[in-house]
């Protein structure tokens, strides 16, 4: 028995929701092809777009899928093979793909023994491979689809917000490397109480205006007080590519993640579209190779 599956890209953060929210990509992710063998064992059989390790406890897809046959014991083995979509480092959760595509995919070739959270819990063990902290604001966007937010850790609850039905993302990568556990590194350890108030303010308002399809509320609470500013010069011409998304009509851009991506969102495919040039435009003399994203926020999930 052989399942081919598809796990979305993600953004995590959203600006305000640092380390609690995040969103899955359409038009972005990992195809995984997971294969029943009579050997037992999980084997990295091709990994195409990225170089990854082939070691199994090394690589997050076989590392998870080891995980959950602790936890399930099974008769056969399992060969992977996954073709990366996109590169690994982007800050669009790369390594959350491959750990939810397993963690899904694991599930099915099971007969689904373990739910979503289980789920979520067993690719969050892929990101502590991946960067050294098993966060799990990719790996839940990844597994849930739409909007998640990670509303605690102990224990792990994910609640699943609502995705407006003309919300769509812009996103630029530029080609430079910003190592999530460097990233981390720049944050500060404490915030003022003044500020935290304003940013979980915004975090209330953002997922208020997901509820209610209200672009408003959205734009004005997608703003980010605390972490953007100690990470933005981690990204090359940041301030320049969020002016260029607002000032030709996105609601409001941001780090995807913990960078380089910078992601827009916007309401409607027109104002998408002319975010997507302006923002090419003003880039493309800057001397630094990116490649772009324009897409649907994907609702489903792996
Ligand atoms: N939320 C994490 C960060 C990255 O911004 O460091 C994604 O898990």
């Amino acid at each position: 028995k052989q399942i081919k599956i598809f796990s979305p890209a993600t953004v995590a953060n959203v600006s305000c929701g640092f380390d609690c929210l995040g969103f899955a990509v359409n038009n972005l992710g990992d195809t995984m092809t997971f294969t029943k063998t009579s050997n037992k064992g999980v084997k990295i059989t091709g990994i195409k777009g990225a170089n990854l390790p082939y070691d199994s406890e090394k690589n997050v897809a076989s590392a998870v899928t080891l995980l959950m046959l602790e936890k399930h014991p099974v008769d056969f083995g399992i060969d992977i093979s996954i073709e990366k979509g996109y590169a690994p480092g982007s800050g669009l959760g790369s390594s959350a793909a491959s750990a939810a595509g397993a963690a899904f995919a694991i599930n099915e070739l099971l007969n689904r023994p373990f739910t979503q959270l289980e789920l979520t819990k067993f690719a969050m063990y892929g990101e502590k491979i991946a960067c050294g902290s098993a966060i799990a604001d990719n790996v839940a966007a990844a597994i849930y689809g739409g909007f998640i937010l990670v509303q605690q850790y102990e224990p792990l609850s994910i609640v699943k917000i609502p995705v407006p039905k003309e919300l769509m993302l812009v996103a630029i990568h530029p080609q430079v490397k910003v190592r999530t556990k460097d990233a981390r590194e720049v944050l500060p350890e404490k915030v003022l109480l003044t500020d935290a108030v304003t940013q979980w303010a915004n975090v209330g308002g953002l997922i208020s205006g997901l509820y209610s399809e209200n672009y408003e509320v959205i734009a004005n609470s997608l703003k980010d007080i605390i972490v953007e500013p100690v990470r933005k010069h981690l990204i090359p011409h940041f301030d320049l590519v969020k002016e260029v998304a607002i000032n030709s009509g996105a609601l409001s851009a941001g780090i995807s993640g913990s960078g380089p991506t910078i992601f827009a969102l916007c309401k409607g495919e027109e104002i998408a579209k002319n975010v997507y040039d302006a923002i090419e435009n003003s880039y493309k003399d800057k001397g630094i190779d990116f490649t772009m994203v324009y897409s649907k926020i994907n609702t489903e999930g792996v």
